[in-house]
């Protein structure tokens, strides 16, 4: 048995983790980022107005980043042979505006990858959060035209294809475009400007683009409790079904899977695996956690806890099983790459979402980067 993670299943899938740029920055570019947050979160304090029967909350108050390396960088090079970037190479991150492309942090993971022997994934083309505002704007205070957002998603797809294409093993092309509220395509009601001015064929649009500019590259559609929610789960099956039966070239499902200590069961993972890998797709996991939180419905979300001995022996069992149906997937020829949305617990998006501040502690590593139970359970046998 090998004390790096990857290793262990790399008879099966790559095993990888999402790299926020923030643990590839050297100390005056976190000082930097830490004094914009401090900004923006006096700024929003400011403007701040409370709902009636909002219960009462206290604001984050953002915390400088330690000096020196995070413990995310060592782990995150030698644990796994796959990286992704949490956010650098979303387009708000890189499409500055008509023309204009900034490409300085997918080039630092993609130089991490390379120094580190890892595959690097793209996440994502096209999504309706993180996209820049000006695209889907005319210039005149309107709207863009249909013909005028094709011509610069086209030329933000090619363009991104043009310099990553030869490093790049598979692309989230479109993220999130199932609904939660009626399992169909969003629409413009549901936040997706894409659909709006777009309308539905985007998606089809999107993956014979993505197919001529990542000629090598396998293409992904990813979506999040597509495990968890059956509706979901069949709302995709129909949509995916669909593209095939119109040649789109698309080739395999993400399987976001932001799950937690209890739910859902393993059937349900194996179901909705096999359900995608029947239409001859592969199915990857793209942004995996095992949060402590159950959150039952996120109005109500669960009190915070203490994260004791037992919670962390039951959170191991849990992350071996699913790692285990992961492996009779991977024989079965269907599940091809298991990715964790992030390295130490103390950097997941998961201790300010649903509840600002409430503190999680769903990956492998804990806030020192130390590794816990889990990552000792997965690396046994
Ligand atoms: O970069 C700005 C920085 O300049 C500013 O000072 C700071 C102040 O708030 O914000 C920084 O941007 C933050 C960005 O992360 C980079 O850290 C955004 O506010 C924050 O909203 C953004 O959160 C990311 C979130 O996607 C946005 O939707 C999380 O890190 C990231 O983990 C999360 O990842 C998504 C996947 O892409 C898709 N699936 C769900 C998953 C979890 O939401």
């Amino acid at each position: 048995m090998s004390k790096f993670l990857y290793e262990n299943y790399k008879d099966y899938f790559r095993v990888g983790a999402a790299v926020s740029g923030i643990i590839l920055m050297n100390d005056a570019e976190r000082d930097e980022l830490f004094q914009n947050m401090k900004r923006r979160m006096e700024e929003f304090k400011k403007n701040f107005k409370p709902q009636p029967g909002m219960p009462a909350f206290k604001f984050p108050e953002p915390q400088p980043y330690p000096m020196g390396d995070m413990p995310d960088k060592k782990l995150a090079a030698e644990q796994f042979n796959l990286v992704v970037a949490e956010n650098e190479c979303k387009m708000g991150s890189i499409y500055r505006g008509e023309n204009q492309f900034d490409f300085s942090g997918a080039d630092k993971l993609l130089a991490f990858a390379k120094q580190n022997n890892q595959a690097m994934r793209w996440h994502t083309l096209v999504w309706h959060n993180q996209s820049p505002r000006w695209i889907f704007e005319d210039g005149n205070g309107g709207k863009a035209s249909k013909e005028l957002l094709e011509e610069r998603l086209k030329k933000y797809i090619f363009t991104v294809g043009e310099r990553y294409k030869d490093d790049i093993c598979s692309v989230d092309v479109v993220n999130e475009c199932i609904s939660d509220k009626n399992f169909v395509l969003r629409d413009g009601a549901d936040r997706s400007q894409w659909f709006d001015i777009l309308g539905p064929d985007y998606v089809d649009k999107a993956f014979f683009w993505a197919k001529e500019a990542f000629p090598n590259s396998s293409l992904v559609i990813n979506d999040y409790n597509l495990e968890m929610i059956e509706g979901k789960r069949q709302g995709m099956y129909k949509l995916v079904k669909g593209m095939k039966e119109r040649g789109v070239p698309v080739d395999t499902v993400g399987l976001q899977m932001h799950i937690n200590i209890k739910n859902p069961p393993i059937s349900e993972i194996e179901q909705t695996i096999e359900l995608y890998g029947s239409l001859g797709l592969n199915v990857i996991v793209t942004e995996m956690e095992v949060s402590a939180y159950v959150d039952k419905d996120f109005e109500h979300p669960d009190p915070r806890r203490e994260y004791d001995q037992a919670f962390l022996e039951q959170q191991a069992e849990r992350y071996y099983q699913i790692f285990e149906c992961f492996k009779k997937e991977a024989k079965a020829g269907i599940l091809k790459d298991v990715v964790l949305w992030g390295v130490t617990d103390r950097m997941s998006w998961k201790n300010n979402f649903p509840v600002p501040g409430r503190t999680d502690a769903p990956l492998l590593f804990d806030g020192e980067g130390e590794p816990k139970a889990a990552f000792d359970r997965l690396c046994k046998d």
